[in-house]
């Protein structure tokens, strides 16, 4: 029996991966809020890990407020350098291994081809470096570590499909930026990949979105088409929302992520593969 401890249980993805494991009788998970141990605390991290002696650490917690992270940018550091610092220290410690959740916001969204995980990082935001910051530890501090670069998450909590349904509700038509193209992923395809790589010692860094790529203003539209919502999208450009939101993060333009590792490592595990896009938010949209 796999002992797994989950942090960030009541966030998105945290949801989405008590979900996944629902049926899986080997795995014990245990659910630690932020309340009991705050990941950036390296005393709370360091005593509850040794009293719990877990098998695998998932951390889905995170400061994942982007705009948020410009204002604070210490504590964004706090929890996203400083807390998955900690939890590598931990998972060396006990012998655990780290599953680490980061983002495609670590790269600066310049590129005209979609990111492999070997290519060089540089992040535009406080978000994104924090979220750097991070991984540089997890991978200089532990070494049974998967590092798991996902994106434009969705799933039980705030997000920008539920933002989408609610603003359909009061409004015929949203404006949405279509100048900045990624891979909406949801949290239960995420799930899915993190219980099969932590069964195996396949340790590294990996990109771990739902396939293909669309604008978010293409995404609206999925979504108001899946719902047979009639509200209209007007399609915006990232200077024009920033005109409207002057407190918003700078966001990578094309952000778009290769899973290379994941086809590098399928000839010898069976593979994983994610779902598309499209077929991932209509699951999302049935439920
Ligand atoms: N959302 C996205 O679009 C997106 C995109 C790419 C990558 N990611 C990454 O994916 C991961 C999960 O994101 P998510 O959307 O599921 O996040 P979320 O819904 O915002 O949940 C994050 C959870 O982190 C926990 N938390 C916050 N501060 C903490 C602290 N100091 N100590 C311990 N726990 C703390 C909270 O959990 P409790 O209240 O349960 O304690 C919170 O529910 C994060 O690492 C994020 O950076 C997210």
């Amino acid at each position: 029996m796999r002992k797994i401890v989950v942090t960030g249980p009541n966030g998105q993805l945290g949801k989405a991966v008590l979900k996944e494991y629902k049926n899986d009788a080997d795995a014990e998970l245990i659910s630690i809020s932020h309340r009991e141990m705050p990941i950036e605390d390296l005393d709370a991290v360091l005593n509850k890990t040794a009293e719990l002696d877990p098998d695998v650490i998932i951390n889905c917690a995170g400061y994942t407020d982007v705009d948020g992270c410009e204002k604070n940018t210490h504590l964004a550091g706090r929890i996203n350098g400083i807390g998955p610092r900690n939890l590598a220290i931990a998972a060396q410690k006990t012998g655990a291994k780290l599953v680490h959740i980061s983002t495609d916001y670590v790269f600066d969204g310049c590129g005209d081809r979609p990111y492999v995980e070997s290519d060089a990082p540089g992040p535009v935001s406080a978000y994104g470096r924090s979220k750097l910051v991070g991984e540089k530890y997890v991978e200089s501090l532990c070494q049974k570590y998967f590092i798991i670069r996902t994106a434009w998450l969705y799933g039980d909590g705030e997000n920008f499909v539920r933002s989408m349904l609610r603003l359909s509700e009061s409004h015929d038509q949203v404006s949405v930026v279509d100048d900045q193209i990624g891979c909406p992923t949801s949290a239960a395809e995420v799930a899915k990949l993190i219980h099969y790589l932590e069964q195996t010692e396949q340790y590294g860094l990996y990109h771990g979105v739902c396939r293909g790529e669309t604008s978010w203003a293409d995404f609206a539209e999925r979504i108001f088409s899946i719902k047979g919502i009639k509200a209209k999208v007007n399609h915006i450009s990232s200077e024009e929302y920033v005109k409207m939101n002057p407190d918003s993060a700078n966001r990578p333009h094309y952000s778009v992520l290769e899973d290379q590792m994941l086809s590098l490592i399928a000839p010898e595990d069976g593979g994983f593969q994610m779902a598309t896009w499209q077929e991932a938010i209509k699951n999302y949209l049935k439920k």
